[in-house]
């Protein structure tokens, strides 16, 4: 019954050597004790020299990472251990995240933490590890028995239609873009079961994750269980899975 996440093509990536001159960025290194090219490519502070590079107007968003795997990790599907979270790049890196990890909670200390993960390939304790892989690697190693892309091509669906009929056995990997505009970089015609639209706007990558997670607990009647176990008095008794 487990549900396998991939934010893939997120755009996290650390400063690029061509714009590693920029006097923001110098400025920031300063700041940071940190070589320019060890620092995490941030829109919201170096934008006049992130729209230098290519594609630009999408690069260097962390801030979509850290928003989407709070939500996941703070899911009671996460809790209950039923989810895993992958992390693919822009530049097919990928980061696993041990279910049980407090993130931090703050934006600058997630930066922090990503900023060493990608100097020493894992962080404290081995809660978040850091590889070379491409998507198609990432989804071979889950070898799903379905495998569900989110994108505004896709066939409109409703959540229900989605997971209608999920088996205990079945191993679901969902595929949502941490990015903030455009398509995926990565080929994922090939990779997926199906493509599904569930919104007639784009909505941002941490508000389909919730909902996406939502549903698949509503799928598996994960509420119920959990009262039921928790010995909680008034739950209600007219669902009947
Ligand atoms: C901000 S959106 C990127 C917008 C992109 N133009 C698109 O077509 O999906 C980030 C990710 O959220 C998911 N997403 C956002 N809105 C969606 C929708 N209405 N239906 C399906 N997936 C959606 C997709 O996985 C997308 O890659």
């Amino acid at each position: 019954m487990m549900l396998h996440l991939i934010l893939a093509d997120c755009e996290l990536e650390r400063v690029p050597p061509e714009i590693s001159h920029h006097r923001i960025i110098k400025w920031w290194a300063r700041r940071r004790g940190r070589k320019p090219t060890e620092l995490i490519l941030d829109s919201s502070l170096f934008f006049p020299a992130i729209r230098k590079l290519e594609n630009g107007s999408r690069r260097g968003r962390p801030d979509i990472v850290h928003r989407c795997l709070l939500v996941a990790l703070d899911s009671p599907l996460n809790k209950e251990g039923l989810l895993r979270v992958y992390v693919h790049t822009r530049n097919d890196e990928l980061i696993t995240i041990e279910p049980h990890t407090r993130l931090p909670r703050t934006f600058n200390r997630f930066v922090g933490l990503i900023e060493s993960l990608f100097l020493k390939g894992f962080t404290e304790r081995k809660l978040l590890k850091m590889r070379k892989a491409t998507l198609e690697e990432v989804v071979n190693t889950i070898r799903p028995s379905k495998t569900i892309c989110f994108s505004m091509r896709g066939k409109p669906k409703t959540w229900k239609e989605i997971y209608g009929g999920v088996h205990p056995t079945h191993r679901i990997c969902l595929i949502i873009g941490g990015f903030p505009e455009g398509e995926f970089i990565s080929d994922v015609d090939h990779l997926c079961d199906e493509i599904v639209c569930v919104d007639p706007e784009p909505l941002a990558s941490s508000s389909i994750v919730a909902r996406a997670i939502f549903a698949y607990e509503e799928e598996v009647g994960l509420q119920m269980k959990r009262f039921a176990r928790s010995g909680f008095e008034g739950i209600p008794q007219n669902d009947s899975r």
